[in-house]
């Protein structure tokens, strides 16, 4: 009994004893956990100070650089000049991420305007007026000209619309609609804010004319129904509306009939006389003419059409103008002067003669220079080496970026090519 109770007793002892010892082994423990975390968070913190300071050594240089990117960014426009409130106008320019429009841009912008450009980028590119992204006066809207725009303008070109025979065949709807809902939409805007609107018409209202040269006073011949009549009847039709608002809604219009235009920025590949010659000759490829070559052309460089643009928008002549260069010369002459121009060992090739080709296009400028004392200035080699200079520029571009362009054919008309 005695050693029982004695037993029991020492147990009950241990037991406790057992319990004191795991209590102080887990209190041990459950420190030891807590040191090595502090001693964890203490070493990270370490870390993560030598880490950013790390970054700070590489990001400074690179903020550096910032700096003087963005201090050479401000100093990378053309000069523009400064125009005081009252002078300084808001212009849109539709189209104007295009040839001629990217041009009138640098025109409007150096001389001191606000500049808005809308383009759906069709045949426009944001390279053509890249220069002038971020300056405070330029402003370049991806919008379609089909869909209404509400904006606030006191000057209007309205030149959006596909301008060569591939480009507007493409898909005639569309440029049926680029050419009336379009103009209406843009005629709307210049009713609401009271803007006056120039139309770039075009020397196609003319048609396959049977008066040469041809004056405004003609009234064309143009084929409703053939290809190129989304395109012709398309400004014919736009001019008409033209003067529908200015008569009906006192909108003052201006309505600039173009010729042949050259120059840097135009489209490489859209089969165009001058620009397949100085394709062919740069890519050493044979100068193809067709028939003869005795068929005659004229041709502006793009600074004058841009002049007369200006002088037009601001004179008071709402009637039609010519805006062109009558000085012709034979595809012939213009294969041989490119060739020279080039410096190209091509030969000139000629092909089958087009019965539909024109024999003769030429512009009477009469009305342009006595109403708005506007004539071209720049001499066609001066043009075409420039012109020459910015294609041989872009092969280089596209041959780095894998793109060869190759002249198109002169384009088709009844089953026939004929140059452009
Ligand atoms: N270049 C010439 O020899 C010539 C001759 C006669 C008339 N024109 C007229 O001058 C204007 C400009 O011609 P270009 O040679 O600069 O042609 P382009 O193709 O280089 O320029 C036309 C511009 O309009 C844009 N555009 C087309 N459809 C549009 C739409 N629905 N909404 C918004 N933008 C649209 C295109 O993206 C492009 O930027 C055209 O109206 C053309 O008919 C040009």
């Amino acid at each position: 009994m005695v050693s029982k109770g004695l037993l029991r007793l020492i147990s009950s002892v241990n037991r406790r004893r057992m319990k004191l010892l795991l209590g102080i082994a887990l209190l041990a423990y459950a420190a030891s956990v807590w040191g090595n975390f502090v001693n964890m968070r203490s070493i990270q913190e370490n870390g993560e100070l030598k880490f950013e300071s790390k970054i700070e050594e590489i990001v400074e240089p690179l903020r550096e650089k910032i700096r003087d990117l963005e201090k050479s960014f401000t100093q990378k426009y053309p000069p523009v000049k400064f125009l005081s409130e009252k002078d300084r106008k808001r212009i849109l320019i539709t189209g104007g991420a295009g040839f001629v429009g990217s041009h009138l841009t640098d025109k409007l912008m150096m001389d001191g305007h606000e500049v808005t450009v809308v383009d759906n980028f069709f045949t426009g590119r944001k390279r053509n007026v890249e220069h002038w992204i971020g300056h405070e006066n330029f402003e370049l809207i991806n919008h379609d000209v089909v869909e209404p725009l509400y904006i606030e303008v006191d000057q209007i070109y309205h030149l959006a619309s596909p301008a060569s025979p591939p480009n507007y065949m493409y898909n005639p709807i569309k440029t049926l609609k680029t050419n009336t809902i379009g103009t209406l939409n843009m005629l709307g805007l210049a009713k609401r804010v009271g803007a006056r609107l120039l139309l770039a018409s075009t020397s196609e209202v003319y048609g396959d004319p049977e008066v040469h040269p041809q004056s405004e006073d003609y009234w064309g011949h143009v084929n409703p129904i053939g290809p190129r009549a989304c395109y012709d009847e398309g400004k014919r039709v736009a001019e008409t509306m033209c003067y529908a608002y200015m008569k009906q809604e006192g909108v003052e219009v201006r309505v600039a009939r173009i010729f042949n235009t050259f120059g840097p920025r135009m489209h490489m590949n859209d089969g165009r006389v001058v620009s397949n010659f100085i394709l062919q000759a740069l890519q050493g490829e044979p100068l193809t003419v067709y028939g003869s070559g005795s068929q005659t052309r004229a041709f502006q460089y793009v600074s004058d059409l841009v002049n007369g643009l200006v002088a037009l928008m601001n004179s008071n002549v709402s009637s039609p103008v010519n805006l062109g260069n009558p000085e012709e010369h034979t595809i012939l002459e213009f294969a041989q002067l490119i060739k020279n121009l080039v410096g190209s060992g091509s030969e000139i090739q000629f092909l089958s003669e087009a019965q539909d080709d024109p024999q003769k296009r030429k512009p009477d400028i009469k009305k342009a220079k006595l109403m708005l004392g506007w004539e071209p200035v720049v001499p066609l080699e001066e043009g075409l080496n420039k012109a020459i200079h910015y294609f041989r520029k872009e092969l280089e571009y596209q041959a780095n970026n894998q793109y060869i362009p190759k002249p198109k054919p002169a384009r088709v008309k009844k089953g026939r090519t004929r140059h452009s």
